[in-house]
């Protein structure tokens, strides 16, 4: 069974970064219509300038309480940090700046967009394998990405019988708007997560290394008991 983007509505979170834009790219090549915002006045701007003339439509503010029903949501927020120093070096307020930045954002994004995504719609959270492989200068990202993939174990065992599809795509290599060697182009990662849209797949956390290699087919296994 394939769930076509024609048509459908789709939600990117996150659309001014390098994976939400891809994710924007990607929805729009399979005919979907989607459905973006920024927090900030500038990236609103920005937004509407990068996709003028597409189906695209830039919301302001609360988005949630702007949209009734959705066909997909692709949580795509938060962004790379690091620090010089051991975890207990930094500062007490770099926690809820990292935590806001790469947990509340998805805790928030799943409490108010979830119950929006119609039966036959998915929901999609954008993970890092820095939630697994501790990195030097990283502490604090690790931990709130942690705290990510919990949440995301709980939301796709909470929908793994539901009508709504809820998935992870856990990401480990580097994604860019503008490509250079060694990167995977935005537009290549979104045209490969379009077949995670597509498919009938839920409760899944499918890797992302290579968009030739992007298989929904090919899936991690979840936390050990
Ligand atoms: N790019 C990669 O190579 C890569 C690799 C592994 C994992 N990932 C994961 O993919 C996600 C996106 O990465 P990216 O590279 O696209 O990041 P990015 O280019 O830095 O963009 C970050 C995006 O997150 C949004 N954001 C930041 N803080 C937020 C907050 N507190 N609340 C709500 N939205 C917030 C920003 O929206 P505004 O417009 O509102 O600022 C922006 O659209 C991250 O979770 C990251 O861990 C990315």
């Amino acid at each position: 069974m394939t769930n076509e983007l024609t048509g459908k509505t789709v939600v990117v979170l996150g659309a001014t970064g390098n994976v939400g834009a891809g994710a924007v790219e990607g929805a729009l090549e399979r005919g979907a219509r989607v459905i973006v915002s920024s927090r900030s006045a500038d990236g609103v701007a920005s937004l509407r300038k990068t996709w003028a003339g597409r189906s695209v439509e830039v919301l302001e503010g609360d988005l949630a309480a702007q949209l009734t029903e959705v066909d997909h949501v692709v949580a795509s927020m938060g962004a790379w940090w690091t620090r010089p120093g051991r975890f207990e070096d930094q500062p007490a307020a770099s926690w809820p700046e990292v935590r806001g930045m790469l947990l509340d954002s998805h805790v928030n994004a799943a409490t108010t967009l979830l119950p929006k995504v119609r039966e036959s719609g998915s929901y999609t959270l954008i993970t890092g394998a820095g939630a697994i492989k501790p990195m030097a200068t990283a502490h604090l990202l690790t931990i709130a990405l942690g705290g990510t993939l919990a949440l995301s174990r709980v939301l796709r065992f909470e929908h793994r019988t539901s009508g709504c599809r809820v998935n992870e795509v856990r990401i480990s290599s580097r994604i860019e708007k503008v490509p250079r060697p060694g990167v995977v182009p935005s537009a290549d990662f979104g045209r490969a997560l379009t077949k995670l849209l597509e498919a009938d797949v839920r409760s899944a956390i499918v890797p992302f290394t290579r968009p030739e290699t992007f298989d929904p087919a090919v899936q991690l296994p979840d936390g050990q008991p």
